[in-house]
């Protein structure tokens, strides 16, 4: 591989040989885990609410600042049983830009989703195209914090007061985000975290429903327990969406090391941020500053014809980035047919898609690292309009 022993690599001090990915999940010294698993093997109580799911809900309702949390095995049962425990049908407007699971929830409760473009800034859904989109078959608004930037919730609030929708956030890149001094999640009437690898808090797998509500806490526990209220009782076709102790043991734990890497996040964005500001052709994305931000992503946004073979190029340098989000949820097969999808529709989200690249960002990356990455990325992107990037042994 071209990207073992190149100069570029030994004048930065990069000793390792190990590939940069787009992120590498953080977990706890292993020592730490273990008096953990000792407890589940003396309990033998494995899934079902047990004393560490319960732990790790109180937990998290506490560090995030809400009423209350229900944990899921992943975030796409969360979703999919959001939508079933507010009894959302007919037609929901929500964003192509995003992780595929936020339309698949709607797919998977028999929901038409109607595609609407998002904001050219924040790149979330965009409340002055959601009106035009409403119809008599609509019954709710599923927005989605992209890359931890709330959506504009004031705006769609009032969309939703006035056409008496529900709205329920797709808040997977949201752990941790405050806006305007409190939680995120705390808007609409449900919002749904990923506990997944490759979230800043992970499970390994994982999710939750947050909910200031006691009777709507009640359902969402019933609905991912099969729906039972109790030992005779189903009250709905629920599903089994159970954290199981060992996930919720590992949570209970990471919770501890959030605030070290959120400041070490906020350190390397720092770095990659003065690096790479003032590189013409690169736009940063953007950080509104009423929002407590949780470091989750570092997307750039570069010119649309550079960018797969900056991909491509930085790869063969042993810098793996991620076109996140691309393609857009309305381009694959099973929603492009919808009318909704259809590109002229959603201009600004298919531009982002086509100009997206989001660097390798997590908390064990060194300064070195983001250094070299920065400085092959501006290089890779200099170049990237010349012929010879067919052939790019020239870096
Ligand atoms: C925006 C978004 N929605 C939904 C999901 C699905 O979450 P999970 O992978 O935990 O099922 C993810 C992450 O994977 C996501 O990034």
């Amino acid at each position: 591989m071209l990207y073992e022993n190149t100069e570029k690599q030994i004048k930065h001090g990069q000793t390792t040989k190990e590939p940069l990915l787009v992120t590498r999940p953080d977990l706890p010294p292993l020592e730490d885990f273990l008096p953990y698993l000792e407890k589940i093997w003396q309990r033998r109580w494995l899934t079902n609410s047990g004393q560490f799911h319960q732990e790790l809900e109180a937990r998290l309702a506490d560090y995030l600042g809400v009423g209350y949390v229900s944990l899921f095995s992943n975030g796409t049962l969360a979703l999919v049983s959001a939508l079933q425990v507010l009894r959302i049908s007919g037609e929901v407007i929500t964003t192509p830009y995003s992780f595929v699971a936020t339309t698949h929830a709607l797919n998977w409760n028999g929901i038409q989703p109607v595609f609407c473009d998002v904001d050219p800034l924040t790149l979330n859904l965009d409340p002055s195209k959601v009106e035009s989109l409403i119809t008599p078959q609509t019954t709710a608004i599923l927005p989605v914090h992209v890359y931890g930037n709330p959506a504009d919730v004031e705006a769609l609030e009032q969309l939703a007061d006035v056409y008496g929708l529900k709205i329920i956030y797709d808040a997977c890149h949201a752990f941790g985000v405050t806006y305007k001094g409190q939680s995120i999640l705390n808007y609409g009437d449900l919002s749904v975290l990923s506990f997944h690898a490759t979230k800043i808090f992970t499970t390994m797998e994982g999710g939750a429903i947050v909910t200031n509500d006691a009777k709507l806490k009640k359902r969402i526990d019933y609905i991912k327990n099969f729906g039972f209220a109790d030992e005779v009782t189903v009250m709905a076709p629920g599903i089994n969406g159970k954290m199981n102790e060992m996930q919720a043991a590992l949570g209970v734990l990471q919770l501890e090391h959030m605030p070290r890497r959120i400041t070490r996040r906020r350190a390397l964005a720092g770095i990659y941020a003065k690096k790479l500001k003032n590189v013409h052709d690169v736009e940063l994305l953007h950080r509104p500053d009423d929002v407590g931000h949780n470091w989750a992503y570092f997307p750039v946004f570069i010119a649309e014809e550079k960018r797969d073979i900056v991909y491509e190029v930085l790869k063969q340098h042993g810098i793996f980035t991620r076109r996140y989000f691309f393609p857009l949820i309305s381009h694959f097969p099973i929603y492009r047919g919808l009318p909704s999808a259809s590109p002229e529709n959603l201009p600004v989200a298919e531009r982002a898609s086509r100009r997206v690249i989001c660097l390798p960002f997590y908390p064990s990356l060194t300064d070195g690292d983001v250094e070299y990455i920065c400085d092959t990325f501006i290089s890779v992107l200099a170049h990237a309009a010349e012929p010879a990037m067919a052939h790019p042994e020239w870096i």
